[in-house]
């Protein structure tokens, strides 16, 4: 009997290779190597499940594979071929003795505890097979109250919004669709707790996330034995694959990564890991920007741009992002109904193009940010009248529009190279950018490509992402001084995938700093600060300082006609800049402890690695319910003293910053700080810095 440990940071997989050869799973979480060394001696390694069950093989369970071989067999029986482990990676290759098919588990542990996994099937036989459905991951957990904590409110505008619930015997489904901005609906993250729910500083918890750009399926099976079954994988939805002789299919990633003591720890680790692993740059502050989209919409001209220019520098912000509606063109980009795939500056709109733009900025020590859809096209383009074929479509029908728009067929190798050009050429012809917000504002529908034969049409939904991520990849390398942002009609592209070619992610176009607490927190389970761009906006219409305090708790920003501010607003946002400054460190590469979980009120703090230094945000949401109790940020040195600076905002002058005293670590980690606020949409910040 061969037994194996694959873990990270001791969290990870126990398996047995039973006396068929046939790989079963003997444990999943944390402590993993003294889990297998109390394994009872006498319980034979075959009552255990098998850790990735193929159709047939475990009748009664949904299987982590399914496939139809290439001579009409729908069932595969595994087994262990070999076993290889090289640093940190192991590889487990199972065969199928009759229907010669390699399916390779693999795991890579890397650092803070993070475990990565995925599943590579290479076709071994002379005719093609087709993979219905394969599971980067399905591992077995068991629970005996287990509940799941998904993200997702289904929609544009909803993202992030957190679900909590038992997992009661039965599948729970949390998938998502659309292809190209899959996450707007479903989250690819989810948290699952063996007793009851996640909670932020105690009990066992596991979070997992599916690094891919497409559309995800996670699968929670509840038996009446007290285990469930979590699938993850990309959704199979309509995505049979077709894998030709001798080819390969990879799965995309699934991260795992477990605490013993809460969410809070976990998170820490896993921000740490993203900064260094699945970010661009994620050690390097990222700038405060200012966007126009929400001030202008389409209807802007280069007087009205030029002021938002100098009003960013006014400021003391530190980018200026020019969003839709500056190219087109003979169809000009006036709203959405025409101009996307026509590149040239609008100069009706825009006359001597961007240059005067670039250069007011430039004069004024801002840095120039620009949108670009590339992979878009509406029908109403020059684009389009040329290349009509470019589209996502299948022979038959006339493809649907959304937002009046189509979407561009990537797999079409001319196409792509358009897509990329439309960076190149954009960047080229106006020097000085030096950041592109990369947008997607449609999902796929009518999929299919004429470089897929007749029988290949549904890998189409793979495929294309795969082909994007090319797209992206390419970009990113020949453009890498550039900050990229992902955007796709707010959060539809937020994956630990996407991201290794980005700086940032937008987040949801929902930018009301109330619903926004309640996703930057739900967020910054997975996510590190310095990622989440957050704008403040008019939406909700509440208070500016509100919305400051909400935005600078993570990418701090702003979407705002300064026009139409009254002084006092003004003040408020050049005091929320100045500040932002002085903690930014703190924000986008500190430590975060979620002090007090959104209801009423929310609050979170930010430690510096060192403990040094922290500052802690707390948001009064709605009518004060209850006393939210002290705020006790972690992570401080207890026996250091540490200087206390309240900051309102809202304050006049002479109230916005108040000596709060000198406390020691200790003390301000037990007995904390105490909640000061009753107003709704009301929000206080403080520094701590140890002297
Ligand atoms: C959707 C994005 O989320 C918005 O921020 C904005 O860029 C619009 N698209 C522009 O069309």
């Amino acid at each position: 009997m061969t037994s194996l440990v694959v873990s990270s940071g001791g969290d990870g997989y126990g398996f047995l290779v039973d006396e068929q050869g046939r790989l079963r799973q003997a444990g999943f979480g944390p402590g993993i190597d003294a889990h297998m060394e109390r394994l009872p001696a006498r319980v034979p390694p075959a009552l255990y499940p098998l850790a990735f069950p193929a159709y047939d093989e475990e009748p009664t369970r949904a299987p982590s594979l399914r496939v139809t071989h290439s001579d009409g067999t729908t069932t595969t029986r595994l087994r262990v071929e070999d076993i290889r482990v090289v640093g940190p990676r192991t590889d487990v290759l199972l065969v199928d003795p009759d229907c010669p098919l390699e399916v390779t588990v693999s795991f890579k542990a890397e650092d803070h505890g993070v475990l990565r996994q995925w599943v590579t099937v290479t076709n071994r036989q002379s005719g093609p097979v087709t993979l219905h459905e394969v599971a980067a991951a399905s591992p077995l957990l068991a629970a005996a109250s287990p509940h799941l904590t998904h993200f997702g409110g289904g929609d544009w505008s909803a993202e992030w919004t957190a679900t909590t619930e038992p997992l009661t015997p039965g599948t729970k489904v949390v998938d998502s669709r659309g292809g190209v901005q899959p996450h707007l609906r479903s989250c690819p993250f989810f948290l699952l707790a063996a007793e009851g729910s996640p909670e932020e500083s105690s009990g066992g918890v596991l979070a997992g996330a599916l690094a891919w750009g497409g559309n995800t399926r996670f699968a929670f099976e509840r038996t009446g034995t007290p285990t469930v079954r979590v699938w993850c994988g990309h959704n199979p939805a309509g995505a049979e694959y077709v894998v030709d002789p001798g080819a390969t299919f990879v799965t995309p990633e699934q991260i795992w990564i477990w605490s013993t003591e809460g969410v809070g720890p976990l998170s820490r680790r896993l921000h740490r890991w993203v900064r260094e692993h699945a970010t661009r740059d994620g050690d390097q502050l990222r700038p405060i920007v200012v966007n126009n989209w929400e001030a202008t919409s389409f209807s802007f001209d280069t007087e009205r741009l030029l002021g938002l220019i100098d009003h960013t520098a006014d400021l003391g912000a530190e980018l200026f992002l020019l969003d839709d509606g500056w190219f087109g063109g003979t169809h000009p980009r006036d709203d959405d109904t025409a101009g996307l795939g026509d590149w040239q500056v609008d100069e009706a709109k825009l006359p001597g193009g961007l240059g005067p733009l670039i250069r007011r900025a430039d004069e004024r020590g801002v840095r120039f940010g620009l949108w670009v859809e590339p992979e878009m096209v509406n029908p109403s383009s020059a684009l389009h009248a040329e290349h009509p074929d470019w589209v996502v479509g299948q022979p038959t029908r006339r493809p649907r529009r959304w937002r009046h728009q189509l979407v561009l067929d990537v797999l079409q190798p001319d196409v792509a190279d358009f897509v990329c050009g439309v960076v190149d050429r954009v960047l080229a012809e106006n020097p000085g950018i030096s950041y592109l917000k990369w947008d997607a504002n449609r999902p796929l529908t009518d999929p299919g490509s004429p470089t897929l034969g007749a029988d290949r049409q549904a890998n189409f939904w793979v495929d294309h992402t795969r082909a994007t991520w090319r797209l992206m990849e390419t970009v990113a390398e020949r453009h890498p001084e550039q900050t990229l942002m992902l955007c796709a009609s707010g959060g539809g592209r937020v994956d630990l995938g996407s991201l290794r070619w980005f700086h940032e992610v937008w987040l949801s176009d929902n930018t009301d700093p109330v619903d926004r607490v309640r996703m930057q927190w739900a967020a910054s389970q997975f996510l590190p600060a310095n990622v989440v761009a957050a704008h403040v906006t008019r939406e909700g219409d509440r208070p500016i300082a509100f919305g400051c305090a909400v935005a600078m708790s993570a990418r701090f920003g702003f979407d705002l006609d300064f026009a139409g501010l009254t002084d006092d607003e003004r003040t408020v946002c050049r005091r929320a800049v100045e500040l932002y400054r002085q903690i930014r460190p703190l924000v986008q590469q500190g430590d975060v402890w979620r002090l007090v979980h959104p209801g009423a009120s929310a609050a979170l703090a930010y430690v510096s690695a060192d403990g040094d230094q922290a500052v802690v945000f707390a948001f009064q949401l709605t009518t004060r319910t209850g006393d939210p109790g002290p705020l006790r940020p972690g992570g401080l040195h207890p026996d250091r003293t540490y200087q206390v600076v309240a900051v309102d905002l809202a304050g006049g002058s002479d109230t916005t910053r108040t000596d709060g005293g000198r406390q020691r670590g200790a003390v301000l980690m037990t007995e904390g700080l105490g909640w000061p606020l009753s107003e709704p949409c009301t929000a206080r910040i403080w520094v701590l810095q140890s002297v």
